[in-house]
């Protein structure tokens, strides 16, 4: 592995300069089984010398306890790193299995302090709306957001899951920096709707779940059998049953181009991603998640890799392969409501 720093690009037209791969700090708490906490402190800080400087979680990742595991590296390396954290699945304190979506004003308010608090900072870099609560007008939720960028609290504001719709009535109220929704070889269908507005309005693409949740990586391929209880990736149609099997079966481009690079069919997923963005023409971070260092020095090499014409082409048809939605309920994404 070579310790070449990524490159970097723009978080949005008026957001910092990021390193053009993120750092996806879910599973450190959160919904793929059991993490090792010493190496994931290792990961965080082997992709920043590598060059990752976006870190991205939320409030409700382990119920605010992504939050507080990140501090401590966000403390030791403030002037390095831009923070993204998330706000708007609220967890019942009678049932923490459970996600209400919340967008009202009183919400986002305490969100932001709780979030400020556990991630012991002054300012949040990037903070997303999380999901979309088609209850309160998306005008209202950006205004109050805007509010926390005049006080301080906040410096630029995303959008995760909302339609391209939805992003052009947010832009009338506010500069929206960053869209973050799933995107990859197995994921595309924002390119309809969302990944123009985002372009027409000068928003990065954040693109969460690059890898697919891994499944892109091979490291598993029925979540049943190959992942512990409690693991999200048991809920998701597409990861069980017939659909994984057929599923797995669409990695076989990917391995054949992985083969011809030296590279790992996860590497591919990544390389895929960069080149695709500058089909549409803006910038796209995507933030593969992982617990490892030798992972993220894997993830960040990716930056390097230049795929062929043919290759891209060999790889394109895959998304439309796919059995099974990315979200046992649809209308917990854009794509649902579009
Ligand atoms: N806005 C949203 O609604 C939303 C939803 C989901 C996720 N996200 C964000 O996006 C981030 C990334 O998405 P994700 O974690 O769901 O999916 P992902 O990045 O597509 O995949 C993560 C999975 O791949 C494995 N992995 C990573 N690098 C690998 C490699 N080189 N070889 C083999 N396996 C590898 C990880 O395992 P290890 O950890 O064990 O390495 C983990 O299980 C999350 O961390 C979170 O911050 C946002």
């Amino acid at each position: 592995m070579t310790d070449s720093r990524i490159p970097t690009a723009r978080l949005g037209d008026g957001g910092p300069e990021v390193g053009v791969q993120g750092l996806g700090c879910m599973g450190m708490s959160f919904g793929y089984g059991p993490s090792d906490a010493d190496a994931s402190r290792a990961t965080l800080e082997r992709a920043l010398e590598l060059g990752v400087t976006l870190y991205d979680t939320a409030d409700a990742y382990g119920a605010g306890e992504n939050e507080r595991f990140l501090a401590p590296f966000f403390k030791a390396h403030r002037d390095e790193v831009v923070i993204a954290t998330k706000f708007a699945l609220s967890i019942p304190p009678d049932d923490p299995t459970k996600r209400i979506i919340r967008n009202d004003p009183p919400y986002i308010r305490q969100a932001v302090e709780a979030s400020l608090r556990r991630l012991d900072v002054d300012v949040i870099d990037l903070y997303y709306m999380h999901r979309r609560d088609v209850n309160v007008p998306i005008e209202e939720t950006v205004a109050v957001m805007a509010e926390l960028v005049r006080e301080g609290k906040v410096k630029h504001l995303g959008l995760s899951e909302v339609t391209g719709q939805e992003l052009r009535a947010a832009q009338a109220v506010h500069p929206i920096a960053a869209v973050q929704s799933e995107w990859s070889l197995f994921s595309r269908d924002i390119e309809a709707g969302v990944v123009p507005a985002a372009r027409e309005l000068g928003a990065a693409l954040v693109a969460y779940s690059p890898l697919g949740r891994g499944f892109l990586t091979g490291s598993f391929g029925n979540a049943d059998q190959d992942l512990t209880a409690g693991d999200f990736r048991r809920q998701q149609p597409r990861f069980t049953g017939d659909n994984a099997a057929a599923n797995a079966a669409l990695l076989d481009p990917v391995r054949t181009v992985a083969e011809a690079h030296g590279a790992t069919p996860g590497q591919i997923a990544l390389a895929w991603a960069q080149q695709r963005a500058r089909v549409h023409g803006l910038p796209v971070i995507p933030i593969p998640g992982t617990r490892r260092p030798t992972r993220v020095e894997e993830n960040t090499a990716a930056a390097r890799i230049v795929l062929t014409q043919d290759e891209l082409s060999l790889l394109e048809p895959i998304a439309g392969k796919v059995a099974g939605d990315r979200y046992a309920d649809m209308t917990f994404t854009s794509a649902g409501r579009e």
